[in-house]
């Protein structure tokens, strides 16, 4: 997949812009706070429809500016498509080729990114709904249906929960836990799944980058699941909400569930949280991220566009090298630097480069 155009209009600190990228590798450079984050910023949110490092949209409508728009022309498999953003104060618009786009999860699986960013290491170390999310986001990219499923699950765990606080017939709260168990098991087995198949992988990438073995993500999940087909899932789930029935009404909240999930980074079995090092947690998230692009390439056939926000400056050189590996292989990829010292004669070589300068864009050479 190739993102081929970029179309920018008041985002962040951008005005307006068009950049025609490289298939293979671009650089941006440029000193700090000059729009190099922004700019992958956008394709981030041209791609997934929400920003990688805010959770309010408003933060990337350029000041003074009430809205902003994003177009990217995309090639995937020698066919052309047209994407585009509107960002208004109070909502958000998709569009495919011109025509409008409903719903996010039919749009979120269209372009496939990854990015790596120096706060990355919060995959590692900040609390379960950030693994939740970064679950919810990269599954949604392969699998059209989940968004939807998440959001089914969302809407009738708040119904359980707000009739658990004032439960008046048995009956009721017995027909929405059943609805919840349908759809949470289906989560369960499509996030067991996902984890599955990072694991296929991260073992020799993990390896490659740290010289460490056994190291495995392990899905933690609030109930003891042994066996993750769909029926027997329903069946245990069955059971624990009788079992949590009186803890449930004490506590006025639904206990259990995949809203309560989350993933641990094990090496030797241990958590990678407690006990890695800095640099062993920075592996451990670029592992995944790699052992992502390979997810991608399997199973939709598809190499994603990599982003990648400062990580040269951060990796020594053999971390740096084994990184490189993965981006020439026929990858687009899009780097952040400060300096172009941080990076390959090699790389600089092939690549395509542009400097950022306050919000504007020159390519060097031109
Ligand atoms: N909504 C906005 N409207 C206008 N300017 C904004 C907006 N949001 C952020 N900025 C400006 O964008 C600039 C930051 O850009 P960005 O994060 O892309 O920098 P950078 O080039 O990646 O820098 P660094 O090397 O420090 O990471 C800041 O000057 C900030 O004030
Ligand atoms: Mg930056």
């Amino acid at each position: 997949m190739i993102l081929e155009e970029m179309k920018i209009k008041n985002f962040r600190n951008y005005d307006s812009l068009e950049i025609n990228l490289s298939p293979g590798i671009n650089i941006l450079y440029g000193n700090n706070g000059q729009g190099k984050t922004n700019l992958l910023e956008s394709i981030y949110v041209l791609g997934l429809t929400k920003s990688h490092r805010s959770f309010i949209d408003n933060n990337l409508i350029k000041k003074n500016e009430v809205m902003s728009k994003l177009e990217g022309k995309v090639k995937k498999n020698s066919l052309s498509s047209h994407l585009e953003i509107i960002l208004n104060k109070s909502s958000k618009k998709l569009k495919l080729d011109c025509k409008d786009i409903h719903k996010v999860s039919e749009y979120i699986s269209l372009m496939n990114i990854i990015i790596f960013y120096p706060e990355d290491l919060e995959l590692v170390k900040a609390s379960p709904v950030v693994r939740r999310r970064f679950l919810n986001v990269e599954i949604s990219q392969i699998d059209s249906g989940y968004l939807e499923l998440i959001n089914q699950y969302n809407k009738v765990l708040k119904i359980r929960n707000t009739y658990l606080k004032d439960p008046k017939n048995k009956e009721y709260l017995s027909i929405i836990t059943d609805h919840l168990i349908e759809i949470a098991s289906s989560i369960y087995v499509i996030r067991k799944k996902f984890i599955d198949r990072i694991n296929e992988y991260i073992e020799p990438i993990f390896f490659n980058l740290s010289t460490l073995s056994n190291f495995q993500l392990f899905y933690k999940t609030s109930i003891v699941i042994d066996d993750f087909r769909k029926e027997h899932i329903k069946e245990l789930l069955e059971q624990k909400f009788l079992e949590m029935y009186d803890q449930e009404l004490k506590y006025k909240i639904t206990l259990i569930g995949p809203h309560k999930d989350d993933i641990e980074f094990q090496m030797n079995g241990e958590n990678i949280k407690n006990y890695g090092s800095q640099g062993q947690q920075r592996m451990a998230v670029l592992a995944i991220k790699l052992s992502e692009i390979e997810i991608l390439k399997k199973y939709k056939k598809e190499n994603p566009i990599l982003l990648l926000d400062d990580v040269f400056s951060e990796l020594d050189d053999e971390r740096k090298n084994s990184l490189l590996n993965y981006i020439q292989d026929g990858i687009q990829t899009i780097i952040t630097t400060t300096d172009l010292k941080n990076i390959n004669k090699s790389i600089l070589k092939k690549a395509k480069i542009f400097n950022v300068q306050s919000g504007k864009i020159i390519e060097k050479g031109e």
